[in-house]
């Protein structure tokens, strides 16, 4: 064989091994619509709910004209319960024809020409959580090119109805599939929720090389006590979780349920704070028609978005647990930034917690700090002891500059600098806070 040709056959035969689509640098945001609206299918007794077209387009409608948009929210996900319990005549998925009578491909088309994008899902088993038909391995290929066909821009793949066996073909090839489409298809991957979440039995690195995002743990409900449950299993395997995620490959710990019923003012700001910390996709599931402005101000907040969206993409960490029930959580941001969440765990009242910059690993001087729910701002000195007030269920939550300019030798002489430009860029907040 012509060495060329050798070259060229080994390529073709080679596995796409890495999930090379450029998408998701930073963490998705939109709306999803499993955990408000499950599977009501009941269309008839509840129209303005139920898993149809209408749903879809209207929650579109309001993203685009309530400046969700604007913000980042550009996602309209699908969940289960969509389509019908049977193939077509050419044995491709479809949609219910009651509840969707234009089809995916018109929703799709009516949300793209907002600037908005389509999420569909479906399930690796026989059928998917829901009941509904599944897309098992010998469907990979056909469901993959019906979804490119239909002009989706993102795909969750559920693991209900298969097993450990099937999932190590499946999830892979279907990211295969994917992006042999040519259509750039974001890939959300539940595997390892099927898998317990945690080595040995997740790769976390494959997972990293095949999904975009991917559900480690159980689904979150309306209530304080799964999103607390949630919170607890993500800083809890911090170290596993961590290193996982970067631009275009993220932990999921699954939608905001924020604006629901569930949740109090504060344990809603902590849902917030503490999934911008561990740079969390921003799902919500809510009904966008008729949320509160309490809740929207929660999730249109645009230091916390910028902070979930920061590019590089640093999950954070726990880095604090007093005993007392107050912990303090960290992530590094660009420019030499922080975000910085105090969260009290206590049920008597606002916490009065004392301590300083310097026990929190920030020893470079004097820093800027601001308090992303008040917008209130100061300026701290390292080791100067500060106190701040957390209300029961509830967080502080601090954006905090690079050290102002008393402190820049030090930065020099550690190389954390270079210039003067990245001078002005770390003392200053991000362009869109001005
Ligand atoms: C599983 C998933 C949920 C949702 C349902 C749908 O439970 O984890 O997020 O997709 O299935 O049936």
């Amino acid at each position: 064989m012509h060495p060329a040709a050798l070259v060229l056959a080994l390529a073709l035969s080679a596995p796409a091994l890495a999930l090379d689509n450029g998408l998701m640098l930073t963490p998705p945001m939109g709306w999803l619509a499993w955990e408000r609206y499950r599977c009501d299918i009941d269309c008839a007794n509840d129209p303005k709910n139920c898993i149809s077209e209408n749903l879809f387009i209207d929650m579109a409608d309001r993203l685009y004209e309530d400046g969700w948009k604007e913000l980042g929210y550009s996602f309209i996900n699908i969940d289960d319960c969509w389509s019908s319990k049977v193939r077509d005549k050419q044995g491709r998925l479809q949609a219910d024809p009651k509840r969707f009578p234009g089809g995916i491909l018109k929703l799709s088309r009516y949300l793209h020409e907002r600037g908005l994008k389509l999420g569909i899902y479906g399930d690796m088993g026989t059928l998917t959580c829901g009941g509904y038909p599944g897309t098992p391995l010998d469907k990979v290929k056909i469901d993959a090119q019906t979804f490119a066909d239909w002009e989706v821009d993102m795909f969750k793949y559920d693991g209900c109805y298969s097993n450990a066996t099937e999932q190590e073909k499946g999830y892979p090839a279907m990211s295969v599939a994917l992006n042999a489409t040519g259509r750039p298809i974001a890939y959300s991957c539940s595997w390892p929720a099927y898998q317990g979440g945690l080595p040995p039995k997740v790769n976390y690195t494959e997972l990293g090389q095949i999904c975009n995002l991917w559900r480690n743990y159980g689904d979150i409900e309306d209530s304080w006590d799964s999103v607390l449950n949630i919170i607890n299993w993500f800083f809890e395997n911090q170290d596993v979780l961590t290193p996982a995620a970067g631009p275009g490959k993220w932990n999921d710990p699954d939608m905001l349920v924020i604006g629901d019923f569930g949740l109090s003012y504060e344990q809603s700001r902590t849902q917030m704070a503490l999934w911008a910390i561990m740079a969390a996709p921003l799902f919500m599931s809510n009904d966008l028609r008729t949320i509160s402005s309490s809740a929207r101000a929660i999730l249109q907040n645009k230091m916390i978005i910028s902070i979930n969206q920061d590019q590089l993409g640093i999950q954070g960490r726990r880095i604090v647990k007093e005993k007392i029930g107050i912990d303090v959580y960290l992530r590094p941001l660009s420019h030499n930034c922080s975000a910085l969440v105090f969260f009290s765990r206590r049920s008597d009242m606002p916490y009065r917690y004392s301590t300083s910059l310097s026990k929190l690993n920030f020893t470079a001087g004097v820093y800027k700090v601001m308090d992303v729910y008040s917008n209130k701002e100061d300026t701290l000195k390292d080791s100067s002891t500060f106190v701040v007030s957390i209300n029961p269920t509830g967080v502080v939550m601090w954006y905090v500059s690079a050290p102002a300019k008393p402190s820049l030798r030090h930065f020099f002489k550690a190389g954390k600098l270079r210039g003067y430009d990245d001078y002005d860029h770390a003392n200053a907040l991000p362009a869109s806070f001005l």
